[in-house]
Protein backbone atom coordinates (compact mmCIF):
# COMPACT_ATOMS: atom_id res chain seq x y z
CA UNK A 1 0.00 0.00 0.00
CA UNK A 2 1.38 3.27 -1.04
CA UNK A 3 4.67 1.78 -1.84
CA UNK A 4 5.82 4.33 -4.55
CA UNK A 5 5.84 7.14 -2.63
CA UNK A 6 8.36 8.79 -0.48
CA UNK A 7 9.05 7.16 3.43
CA UNK A 8 8.01 8.08 6.55
CA UNK A 9 4.97 9.91 5.56
CA UNK A 10 0.89 8.98 5.08
CA UNK A 11 2.65 8.52 1.65
CA UNK A 12 5.03 6.31 2.60
CA UNK A 13 5.28 2.79 3.55
CA UNK A 14 7.70 -0.26 3.91
CA UNK A 15 8.01 -1.71 -0.06
CA UNK A 16 6.36 -5.32 -0.64
CA UNK A 17 6.84 -6.87 -3.78
CA UNK A 18 5.31 -10.15 -3.04
CA UNK A 19 1.37 -10.87 -3.11
CA UNK A 20 1.02 -12.59 -0.23
CA UNK A 21 1.40 -9.65 2.71
CA UNK A 22 0.57 -11.95 5.64
CA UNK A 23 2.61 -15.35 5.53
CA UNK A 24 2.34 -17.68 8.62
CA UNK A 25 3.43 -21.04 8.67
CA UNK A 26 3.45 -23.04 12.02
CA UNK A 27 2.88 -20.30 14.58
CA UNK A 28 2.70 -21.87 18.41
CA UNK A 29 2.53 -19.80 20.98
CA UNK A 30 1.95 -20.61 24.97
CA UNK A 31 2.01 -17.81 27.52
CA UNK A 32 2.01 -20.62 30.16
CA UNK A 33 4.57 -23.60 29.96
CA UNK A 34 2.63 -26.65 28.61
CA UNK A 35 -0.76 -24.87 27.88
CA UNK A 36 -1.04 -24.22 23.87
CA UNK A 37 -2.95 -20.68 23.12
CA UNK A 38 -1.86 -20.91 19.28
CA UNK A 39 -1.24 -24.53 17.63
CA UNK A 40 0.17 -24.30 14.17
CA UNK A 41 -1.09 -21.45 13.03
CA UNK A 42 -1.35 -20.83 8.97
CA UNK A 43 -2.44 -17.47 7.51
CA UNK A 44 -2.15 -15.88 4.25
CA UNK A 45 -3.21 -12.89 3.64
CA UNK A 46 -3.01 -11.41 -0.18
CA UNK A 47 -2.30 -7.76 -1.05
CA UNK A 48 -5.36 -5.81 -0.54
CA UNK A 49 -7.47 -8.32 0.89
CA UNK A 50 -10.04 -8.20 3.79
CA UNK A 51 -9.45 -11.05 6.02
CA UNK A 52 -12.14 -11.16 8.78
CA UNK A 53 -11.06 -13.60 11.78
CA UNK A 54 -13.55 -15.13 13.63
CA UNK A 55 -13.80 -17.24 17.14
CA UNK A 56 -15.38 -17.46 20.34
CA UNK A 57 -13.54 -15.52 23.07
CA UNK A 58 -10.20 -17.10 24.47
CA UNK A 59 -9.64 -18.89 20.95
CA UNK A 60 -6.56 -17.00 20.18
CA UNK A 61 -7.40 -14.42 17.73
CA UNK A 62 -5.78 -11.35 19.62
CA UNK A 63 -2.95 -13.72 20.17
CA UNK A 64 -2.29 -13.80 16.36
CA UNK A 65 -3.48 -10.26 15.31
CA UNK A 66 -0.60 -9.48 18.34
CA UNK A 67 2.14 -11.83 16.82
CA UNK A 68 1.32 -9.91 13.22
CA UNK A 69 2.92 -6.29 14.63
CA UNK A 70 5.09 -8.24 17.09
CA UNK A 71 3.97 -7.22 20.07
CA UNK A 72 3.88 -10.90 20.81
CA UNK A 73 7.07 -13.15 20.36
CA UNK A 74 7.54 -15.79 18.24
CA UNK A 75 8.54 -18.88 20.00
CA UNK A 76 7.49 -21.43 17.00
CA UNK A 77 6.75 -21.43 13.55
CA UNK A 78 7.67 -18.45 10.66
CA UNK A 79 5.95 -15.21 9.70
CA UNK A 80 6.29 -13.02 7.46
CA UNK A 81 4.44 -9.74 7.28
CA UNK A 82 5.26 -6.92 4.36
CA UNK A 83 8.00 -8.78 3.43
CA UNK A 84 9.44 -8.93 6.96
CA UNK A 85 10.53 -11.90 9.00
CA UNK A 86 8.88 -11.69 12.43
CA UNK A 87 11.63 -13.29 13.67
CA UNK A 88 14.49 -10.80 12.79
CA UNK A 89 14.77 -8.48 15.90
CA UNK A 90 16.68 -6.13 13.32
CA UNK A 91 13.67 -5.19 11.27
CA UNK A 92 11.13 -5.10 14.02
CA UNK A 93 10.56 -1.12 14.19
CA UNK A 94 9.95 -1.23 10.39
CA UNK A 95 7.45 -4.41 10.65
CA UNK A 96 5.50 -2.40 13.85
CA UNK A 97 5.45 0.60 10.98
CA UNK A 98 4.26 -1.95 8.02
CA UNK A 99 1.79 -3.30 10.21
CA UNK A 100 -0.71 -0.90 12.49
CA UNK A 101 -2.87 -2.09 14.75
CA UNK A 102 -6.28 -0.65 15.85
CA UNK A 103 -7.57 -1.78 19.43
CA UNK A 104 -10.72 -2.26 21.35
CA UNK A 105 -10.71 0.60 23.10
CA UNK A 106 -10.38 4.44 21.45
CA UNK A 107 -9.85 5.89 24.88
CA UNK A 108 -6.80 4.24 25.49
CA UNK A 109 -5.39 4.34 21.99
CA UNK A 110 -4.66 8.05 22.13
CA UNK A 111 -0.98 9.83 22.89
CA UNK A 112 -2.36 13.83 22.71
CA UNK A 113 -5.94 14.68 23.08
CA UNK A 114 -5.97 17.19 19.92
CA UNK A 115 -6.44 14.79 16.79
CA UNK A 116 -3.85 16.11 14.53
CA UNK A 117 -0.83 15.89 16.74
CA UNK A 118 -2.39 12.29 18.10
CA UNK A 119 -2.27 11.39 14.45
CA UNK A 120 1.10 12.96 13.39
CA UNK A 121 2.77 10.80 16.64
CA UNK A 122 3.07 7.21 14.72
CA UNK A 123 5.10 9.27 11.63
CA UNK A 124 6.77 11.32 14.53
CA UNK A 125 7.96 8.76 16.24
CA UNK A 126 9.03 6.66 13.13
CA UNK A 127 11.24 9.57 12.31
CA UNK A 128 9.21 11.58 10.36
CA UNK A 129 10.05 15.45 10.66
CA UNK A 130 7.06 17.75 11.96
CA UNK A 131 5.99 19.27 8.83
CA UNK A 132 5.92 16.21 7.21
CA UNK A 133 3.83 14.14 10.10
CA UNK A 134 1.68 17.01 10.24
CA UNK A 135 0.73 16.36 6.18
CA UNK A 136 0.56 12.76 6.78
CA UNK A 137 -1.76 13.32 9.84
CA UNK A 138 -3.99 15.43 7.35
CA UNK A 139 -3.32 13.08 4.44
CA UNK A 140 -4.77 10.12 6.95
CA UNK A 141 -7.34 12.23 8.46
CA UNK A 142 -8.75 12.88 4.68
CA UNK A 143 -8.46 9.00 3.89
CA UNK A 144 -11.11 8.47 6.81
CA UNK A 145 -13.59 11.17 6.19
CA UNK A 146 -12.28 13.35 8.94
CA UNK A 147 -10.97 16.31 7.37
CA UNK A 148 -10.99 19.67 9.42
CA UNK A 149 -10.91 17.66 12.71
CA UNK A 150 -7.31 18.44 13.16
CA UNK A 151 -8.11 20.61 15.85
CA UNK A 152 -10.86 18.81 17.71
CA UNK A 153 -10.39 17.65 20.77
CA UNK A 154 -10.22 13.44 20.95
CA UNK A 155 -12.29 13.15 24.12
CA UNK A 156 -15.26 15.32 22.71
CA UNK A 157 -15.64 12.90 19.86
CA UNK A 158 -17.91 9.88 19.58
CA UNK A 159 -17.20 6.34 19.94
CA UNK A 160 -16.91 6.01 15.78
CA UNK A 161 -15.18 8.81 15.18
CA UNK A 162 -12.63 8.59 17.90
CA UNK A 163 -12.14 4.59 16.59
CA UNK A 164 -11.35 6.74 12.84
CA UNK A 165 -9.03 9.23 14.17
CA UNK A 166 -7.26 5.62 16.10
CA UNK A 167 -7.64 4.24 12.36
CA UNK A 168 -5.89 7.66 10.81
CA UNK A 169 -3.74 7.55 13.52
CA UNK A 170 -1.95 4.41 12.16
CA UNK A 171 -2.03 5.10 8.28
CA UNK A 172 -0.46 7.96 8.90
CA UNK A 173 3.26 5.99 9.46
CA UNK A 174 2.02 4.63 5.93
CA UNK A 175 1.31 0.58 6.93
CA UNK A 176 1.12 -2.39 4.19
CA UNK A 177 -1.46 -4.04 6.28
CA UNK A 178 -4.05 -2.97 9.22
CA UNK A 179 -5.20 -4.87 11.65
CA UNK A 180 -7.87 -4.24 13.62
CA UNK A 181 -9.06 -6.21 17.16
CA UNK A 182 -12.68 -6.17 18.31
CA UNK A 183 -12.25 -2.21 16.57
CA UNK A 184 -16.19 -1.77 16.61
CA UNK A 185 -17.07 -3.82 20.06
CA UNK A 186 -16.92 -0.50 22.44
CA UNK A 187 -19.00 1.52 20.10
CA UNK A 188 -22.70 2.56 18.85
CA UNK A 189 -23.96 0.92 15.29
CA UNK A 190 -23.28 4.18 14.00
CA UNK A 191 -19.80 4.12 14.98
CA UNK A 192 -19.40 0.94 13.60
CA UNK A 193 -20.95 1.92 10.10
CA UNK A 194 -18.81 4.79 9.99
CA UNK A 195 -15.82 2.81 10.87
CA UNK A 196 -16.45 0.22 8.23
CA UNK A 197 -17.00 3.04 5.90
CA UNK A 198 -13.58 3.95 6.35
CA UNK A 199 -12.05 1.05 6.04
CA UNK A 200 -13.76 0.77 2.50
CA UNK A 201 -12.46 3.65 1.57
CA UNK A 202 -9.23 3.17 2.21
CA UNK A 203 -9.03 0.19 0.51
CA UNK A 204 -10.44 1.56 -1.87
CA UNK A 205 -8.40 4.43 -2.40
CA UNK A 206 -4.69 3.07 -0.30
CA UNK A 207 -4.95 -0.44 -1.51
CA UNK A 208 -4.53 -1.39 2.03
CA UNK A 209 -4.85 -4.99 3.35
CA UNK A 210 -6.96 -5.56 6.26
CA UNK A 211 -7.55 -8.16 8.94
CA UNK A 212 -10.49 -7.52 11.01
CA UNK A 213 -11.01 -9.95 14.16
CA UNK A 214 -14.80 -9.65 15.30
CA UNK A 215 -17.71 -11.28 16.95
CA UNK A 216 -19.16 -9.08 14.41
CA UNK A 217 -21.19 -12.17 12.07
CA UNK A 218 -22.52 -8.98 9.81
CA UNK A 219 -19.08 -7.20 9.47
CA UNK A 220 -17.18 -10.80 8.37
CA UNK A 221 -19.93 -11.57 6.23
CA UNK A 222 -18.75 -8.45 4.41
CA UNK A 223 -15.14 -9.55 4.15
CA UNK A 224 -13.09 -10.94 1.36
CA UNK A 225 -12.36 -13.78 3.39
CA UNK A 226 -13.29 -15.30 6.86
CA UNK A 227 -11.01 -17.33 9.21
CA UNK A 228 -12.41 -19.47 11.30
CA UNK A 229 -10.49 -19.92 15.26
CA UNK A 230 -11.41 -22.36 17.84
CA UNK A 231 -8.75 -23.48 20.78
CA UNK A 232 -5.66 -21.76 19.25
CA UNK A 233 -6.35 -23.66 15.41
CA UNK A 234 -7.57 -22.28 12.36
CA UNK A 235 -10.73 -24.73 12.01
CA UNK A 236 -11.45 -23.10 8.21
CA UNK A 237 -11.08 -20.14 5.63
CA UNK A 238 -12.99 -19.48 3.39
CA UNK A 239 -15.82 -17.33 1.24
CA UNK A 240 -18.17 -15.62 3.64
CA UNK A 241 -21.02 -17.72 1.63
CA UNK A 242 -19.26 -20.70 2.17
CA UNK A 243 -18.13 -20.66 5.45
CA UNK A 244 -20.96 -18.27 7.06
CA UNK A 245 -23.66 -21.14 6.09
CA UNK A 246 -21.55 -24.01 7.51
CA UNK A 247 -23.74 -24.35 10.84
CA UNK A 248 -21.85 -27.22 11.68
CA UNK A 249 -18.72 -25.42 11.50
CA UNK A 250 -20.01 -22.51 13.33
CA UNK A 251 -21.57 -24.56 16.11
CA UNK A 252 -18.24 -26.65 16.85
CA UNK A 253 -16.62 -22.59 16.74
CA UNK A 254 -18.94 -21.42 19.42
CA UNK A 255 -20.75 -18.68 16.81
CA UNK A 256 -23.54 -17.95 15.57
CA UNK A 257 -24.65 -17.23 11.37
CA UNK A 258 -25.35 -13.64 10.59
CA UNK A 259 -29.32 -12.81 10.56
CA UNK A 260 -29.23 -13.01 6.47
CA UNK A 261 -27.74 -16.72 6.72
CA UNK A 262 -30.48 -17.62 9.92
CA UNK A 263 -33.54 -15.97 8.62
CA UNK A 264 -32.95 -18.14 5.27
CA UNK A 265 -32.88 -21.25 6.94
CA UNK A 266 -36.19 -20.05 8.66
CA UNK A 267 -37.60 -19.91 5.05
CA UNK A 268 -35.91 -23.07 3.77
CA UNK A 269 -37.62 -24.77 6.61
CA UNK A 270 -41.09 -23.54 6.41
CA UNK A 271 -40.89 -24.35 2.37
CA UNK A 272 -40.67 -20.69 1.55
CA UNK A 273 -37.51 -20.80 -0.37
CA UNK A 274 -34.47 -22.77 -1.01
CA UNK A 275 -30.97 -22.27 -2.90
CA UNK A 276 -28.00 -21.11 -1.02
CA UNK A 277 -27.92 -19.13 1.70
CA UNK A 278 -27.47 -15.41 1.67
CA UNK A 279 -25.02 -14.08 4.46
CA UNK A 280 -25.82 -10.23 4.28
CA UNK A 281 -29.52 -8.59 4.66
CA UNK A 282 -28.60 -6.87 1.24
CA UNK A 283 -28.12 -10.57 -0.06
CA UNK A 284 -31.10 -11.67 1.70
CA UNK A 285 -33.50 -8.49 0.07
CA UNK A 286 -32.14 -9.72 -3.46
CA UNK A 287 -32.52 -13.24 -3.36
CA UNK A 288 -36.52 -13.03 -2.10
CA UNK A 289 -37.28 -10.05 -4.13
CA UNK A 290 -34.57 -10.15 -7.07
N1 LIG B 1 -1.27 -12.00 28.50
C1 LIG B 1 -1.72 -13.24 28.68
N2 LIG B 1 -1.20 -14.04 29.63
C2 LIG B 1 -1.63 -15.31 29.79
N3 LIG B 1 -2.59 -15.88 29.04
C3 LIG B 1 -3.15 -15.13 28.09
C4 LIG B 1 -2.74 -13.76 27.84
N4 LIG B 1 -3.48 -13.27 26.81
C5 LIG B 1 -4.30 -14.26 26.43
N5 LIG B 1 -4.10 -15.36 27.18
C6 LIG B 1 -4.80 -16.66 27.02
O1 LIG B 1 -4.59 -17.09 25.69
C7 LIG B 1 -5.78 -17.67 25.14
C8 LIG B 1 -6.16 -16.92 23.88
O2 LIG B 1 -6.50 -15.60 24.25
P1 LIG B 1 -6.81 -14.47 23.17
O3 LIG B 1 -6.92 -13.20 23.94
O4 LIG B 1 -5.81 -14.54 22.08
O5 LIG B 1 -8.23 -14.93 22.63
P2 LIG B 1 -9.31 -14.13 21.80
O6 LIG B 1 -9.80 -15.05 20.75
O7 LIG B 1 -8.76 -12.82 21.38
O8 LIG B 1 -10.46 -13.92 22.88
P3 LIG B 1 -11.54 -12.72 23.00
O9 LIG B 1 -12.60 -13.02 22.00
O10 LIG B 1 -12.04 -12.86 24.42
O11 LIG B 1 -10.85 -11.43 22.77
C9 LIG B 1 -6.82 -17.60 26.26
O12 LIG B 1 -6.82 -18.83 26.92
C10 LIG B 1 -6.31 -16.51 27.16
O13 LIG B 1 -6.71 -16.73 28.49
MG1 LIG C 1 -9.34 -10.85 21.71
Amino acid sequence: MRGEKDEGSAAGGARCDEDRVIEARGIRHAYVPARPDLRDVDLDVRRGELVAVVGENGSGKTTLARHLNALVGLQAGALRVAGLDASDPSTLWELRRACGMVFQNPENQFVSSVVGEDVAFGPENFGAGGERAREAALEALRAVGLEGFERRDVHALSGGQQQRVALAGVLASGPEVVVLDEATSMIDPRGRDELMAAVERVRRELGATVVWVTHDMELAARADRVVVMGAGEVLASGAPADVLTDAALLERAGLEQPLAARTWAELVRMGAADGPAPVTVEGLVSALCG
